[in-house]
C-alpha cells in the first residue's frame, strides 16, 4: 500500500516526459497533419474529424466541440482520473518513479484507520445482503419488501441492497466475533456505544441501501423503516466517518457513471429509491443528492463525467423555488441545466412503477424543458401584478441567466425571459450587462483562496483513494463570464496571439536617439508589446485578453525574458486555458503579403516586427475611433456651448494622432 503524496520534482519530471501525441494516441486514432496531429473528438460524437494535437504544444483542442487542455487534463476528462491519479497514470507508462513524501506516524494511523473502516463498511454490506436471501426473517420482511415495490433481483444485486435484523445488537455481535474492532464499528457508525458502555446497532429492522464510492467501495449506508409509524424516521443514514462524507457523494453514481459517460447527461432526482427504480427501467445515467441539498462537491463530482444534467422534480414538491438556489450552483460550475417536473404526487419511482419503464422514458423525453424557461414561467406566476415582486424576480432571473456561460445562450434567453415576463428586452439587457460587469470586476480581482480547492480526492468518494493520501491540488474553474463580443474585440485577439506565439522572439527595434541619430535595439515581441501598451495605458475590452495581457506585464515587469505559455494552458480559469489553446493551436501565421510584392522576401525577423507594429497601430486606432464616436455621442446629447468646445478641440487632438498613427501604419505595410 502507497501512503503518499507525489513531490513537485516528480510532476516536474512526469510533465517533462508526457509526449500528448503518444498519450492521447493511447485512446484516439491519430493522422499527422502538418505539425499537428487529428483525430475524431473522443468528446463528442463526430464523422469528420476536428481534433487537433500539437506535439510542440504539449495541448490539444478540439474545434468541434471546444474541450482543450494538455496531457493531464486529457486524461481526467477522458478516463475520469483525478489530477493524482493522472499523474500516477503518465508516471506508469514513462517508467518515472513516483517520488513521494514520506508521511508522519500521523498520517500513517489515520490511513492505516481509513483502511479498517473500508473493510467492515464492506463486511456489513455483505452480511446485509446475505440475510436479505440467506435468513428466514430478512426474506419475509426485507426482500418481500423490495419485491412488493417492483424491484427485480438483478437491480436489488447491482446496488447491494440488504436487509438488517430487528434486534439490538445481532450485527455487533457478528462483526466483533469477525474480529472487527469496538473502534472501527463506533467510527463507522453501524455500532452506537453509550456513556454506559453499553451498545445497540445503529440499523436494526431497516432494508439496506448501500452508499458506494465511484470505485465501488462501500461508504456507508442509508436505512429505511418498514413500518408505517410516524414518529421512527424515515432513513437512518450513517454519520460521517473518515471514509464517508454524505455532502461529497452522490447516491447511484457508481452504477449510473459508465451510463452517464455514454450518453453525456445525467437526471438529478431526490431518492434513493427513485434512483435504482430509473436504473430498472432502463434510465440507468441517475443519481441522487444522499437526502442532503445539493453541494458543490456534489456537482463537480458530476462535472467529471458530463456537463448535461436534468433535474427531476416531483410533482408535490413544496420545494421546488427552495431548490433553485442549489440548481445555481449548477450553472456556476458551468453545467447545461434541464428539468422535469413530475405530475402532481407522483415521483420517479411512483410514476415508474405506475406506468411502466415505456411510459417513464417518453415521459422524460417529452417533458423536458429549459431550466431558465422553467424557472421563470413559475415565479412569473407569483408576480401577480405586484411591481416590487415583480422587481425580485426579474433580479433573481438575470442572476441565474448570467451564469450561462455562452454569449448566444444568454441572449437568447434575454429574449424568451422578457416575453413571458412582460418586460422589454432592453431592461433585461440591462440588469444583465450591470450584473456581468460586476461579476467579471469580482473575478479579475479574485484571489484564488482557500475555498476554491477542488474536492479532495482523498476523501469519502472515491475509494480507491483509501490507498493514497493525495495532497496534490487539483486544477479549480474559476469561469469568467465574458463581454459580448466587441468590434476592438478581433484586434485584441491578434495581440494575444501575437504574445503567445511570438512573445519570446527577438526583433529590432529603430528609434531615434538624443541627438537624432539612428539607434537599434533588440528586445522581445512581448516587451514591445508590453511596453507600447503600457505607455498609452491602453486596456483590452475581453477580460480574458486582459487577464493574458496583465501576466505578460507582470512577467516583464519581472525581469523574465522567456515567458512560458505553459501557465495559460495549464490556467485554473478555464476561459484563458481554452482561449490560450485555441490562440496557439490555430497557430496564428505572420502575414504573407510580401509574396505578392515580389520585391524581396524579408527575414522572419522583420515579418514578426512589421506584424508587431501593424497589430499594434491598428488595436490603437480601433481604440481611437472608438473613442472618436464616443466624443460624437456625447456632443449630440450638450446642450453648453462651452462643454461643446471642449469636447470638439480633444476630438480635434484624437484625429490628429488618428492620423499619425494612420500614417505610421501606411509606412509599416506599404
Ligand atoms: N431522506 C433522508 N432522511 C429522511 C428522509 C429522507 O435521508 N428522514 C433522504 C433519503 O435519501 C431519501 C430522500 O431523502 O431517499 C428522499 O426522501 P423521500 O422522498 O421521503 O423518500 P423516497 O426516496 O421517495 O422513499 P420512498 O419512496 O421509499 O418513500
Ligand atoms: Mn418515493
Amino acid at each position: 500500500m502507497h501512503l503518499v503524496m507525489i513531490n513537485q520534482e516528480t510532476i516536474q519530471r512526469i510533465m517533462d516526459a508526457t509526449r500528448i501525441e503518444e498519450v492521447i494516441g493511447e485512446f484516439v486514432s491519430l493522422k499527422k497533419r502538418g505539425t499537428n496531429h487529428i483525430g475524431c473528438c473522443p468528446f463528442h460524437n463526430e464523422k469528420t474529424p476536428s481534433f487537433n494535437v500539437s506535439p510542440s504544444k504539449g495541448i490539444y483542442k478540439c474545434f468541434g466541440c471546444g474541450e482543450s487542455g494538455n496531457a493531464v487534463g486529457f486524461l481526467m476528462k477522458h478516463e475520469h482520473y483525478t489530477y493524482p491519479e493522472a499523474l500516477r497514470w503518465l508516471a506508469k507508462k514513462y517508467n518515472i518513479e513516483v517520488e513521494e513524501e514520506k508521511l508522519t506516524d500521523e498520517q500513517i494511523e489515520r490511513n492505516n484507520e481509513r483502511d479498517a473502516l473500508f473493510h467492515v463498511s464492506e463486511f456489513a454490506q455483505k452480511y446485509f445482503a446475505s440475510i436479505l436471501y440467506d435468513n428466514e426473517m430478512g426474506v419475509a420482511i426485507g426482500l418481500s419488501y423490495f419485491h412488493g415495490r417492483g424491484l427485480t433481483d438483478k437491480v436489488i444485486k447491482d446496488f447491494g441492497l440488504g436487509y438488517c435484523l430487528e434486534e439490538w445488537d445481532n450485527f455487533t455481535r457478528h462483526a466483533r466475533a469477525n474480529g472487527y474492532s469496538d473502534n472501527v464499528l463506533q467510527k463507522t457508525g453501524l455500532t452506537v456505544f453509550k456513556d454506559d458502555g453499553k451498545f445497540y446497532d445503529r440499523f436494526r429492522g431497516r432494508v439496506m441501501f448501500p452508499i458506494y464510492s465511484v470505485s465501488g467501495r462501500v461508504l456507508g449506508f442509508s436505512g429505511r423503516v418498514l413500518s408505517k409509524e410516524k414518529q421512527v424516521a424515515k432513513y437512518v443514514n450513517s454519520p460521517d466517518s473518515e471514509i464517508y462524507n454524505k455532502s461529497h457523494i452522490l447516491y447511484g453514481l457508481y452504477q449510473a457513471k459508465n451510463a452517464i459517460t455514454r450518453q453525456d447527461k445525467c437526471y438529478l432526482v431526490e431518492g434513493n429509491i427513485d434512483v435504482i427504480s430509473m436504473y430498472q427501467s432502463g434510465v440507468e445515467n441517475t443519481v441522487a443528492s444522499c437526502g442532503t441539498s445539493l453541494t458543490i462537491e456534489q456537482v463537480r463530482l458530476m462535472r467529471r463525467y458530463t456537463k448535461n444534467v436534468t433535474v427531476l422534480y416531483d410533482g408535490d414538491s413544496a420545494g421546488i423555488k427552495a431548490a433553485f438556489r442549489a440548481v445555481n450552483m449548477l450553472f456556476e460550475e458551468g453545467m447545461h441545466v434541464r428539468v422535469v417536473l413530475f405530475p402532481d404526487g407522483d415521483d420517479p419511482d411512483s410514476y415508474a412503477q405506475k406506468y411502466g419503464s415505456t411510459q417513464l422514458q417518453e415521459y422524460l423525453r417529452d417533458n423536458e424543458s429549459n431550466f431558465i424557461l422553467f424557472k421563470t414561467k413559475i415565479l412569473a406566476a407569483d408576480i401577480k401584478g405586484d411591481p416590487i415582486r415583480k422587481a425580485e424576480v426579474l433580479g433573481d432571473i438575470v442572476r441565474t441567466i448570467a451564469l450561462v456561460p455562452d454569449l448566444m445562450e444568454r441572449t437568447e434567453y434575454v429574449t424568451q425571459c422578457a416575453s413571458l415576463l412582460r418586460v422589454p428586452e432592453e431592461t433585461l439587457q440591462n440588469e444583465l450587462a450591470k450584473t456581468l460587469n460586476r461579476k467579471l470586476y469580482e473575478s479579475l480581482n479574485h484571489k484564488p483562496d482557500e475555498n476554491d480547492k477542488d474536492i479532495k480526492e482523498g476523501d469519502a468518494q472515491d475509494g480507491q483513494q483509501g490507498e493514497v493520501q493525495e495532497q496534490v491540488q487539483q486544477p479549480v474553474q474559476n469561469p469568467v463570464v465574458p463581454f459580448a463580443i466587441n468590434p476592438a474585440q478581433s484586434q485584441e485577439r491578434k495581440i494575444i496571439s501575437l504574445l503567445l506565439n511570438y512573445g519570446n522572439e527577438i526583433i529590432e527595434v529603430v528609434s531615434q536617439g538624443e541627438n537624432g541619430q539612428v539607434v537599434k535595439e533588440n528586445y522581445t515581441v512581448a516587451q514591445v508589446v508590453v511596453g507600447d501598451l503600457l505607455g498609452d495605458q491602453l486596456t483590452f475590452v475581453d477580460p480574458v485578453c486582459q487577464e493574458i495581457f496583465n501576466k505578460y506585464a507582470e512577467c516583464i515587469n519581472n525581469g523574465v525574458v522567456n515567458i512560458d505559455t505553459q501557465m495559460f494552458v495549464t490556467s485554473e480559469n478555464e476561459h484563458i486555458r481554452d482561449f490560450a489553446v485555441s490562440m496557439m493551436i490555430d497557430d496564428y501565421h505572420v502575414s504573407d503579403k510580401w509574396q505578392e510584392k515580389h520585391i524581396y522576401v524579408p527575414t522572419r525577423q522583420e515579418r514578426v516586427r512589421t506584424d508587431v507594429e501593424e497589430s499594434l497601430l491598428t488595436f490603437k486606432l480601433k481604440k481611437l475611433d472608438i473613442k472618436i464616436d464616443d466624443i460624437d455621442r456625447q456632443f449630440s446629447y450638450l446642450a453648453d456651448d462651452e462643454e461643446r468646445l471642449m469636447l470638439i478641440s480633444q476630438k480635434m487632438a484624437l484625429i490628429k494622432i488618428r492620423q499619425q498613427l494612420g500614417a505610421a501604419l501606411n509606412r509599416v505595410i506599404s
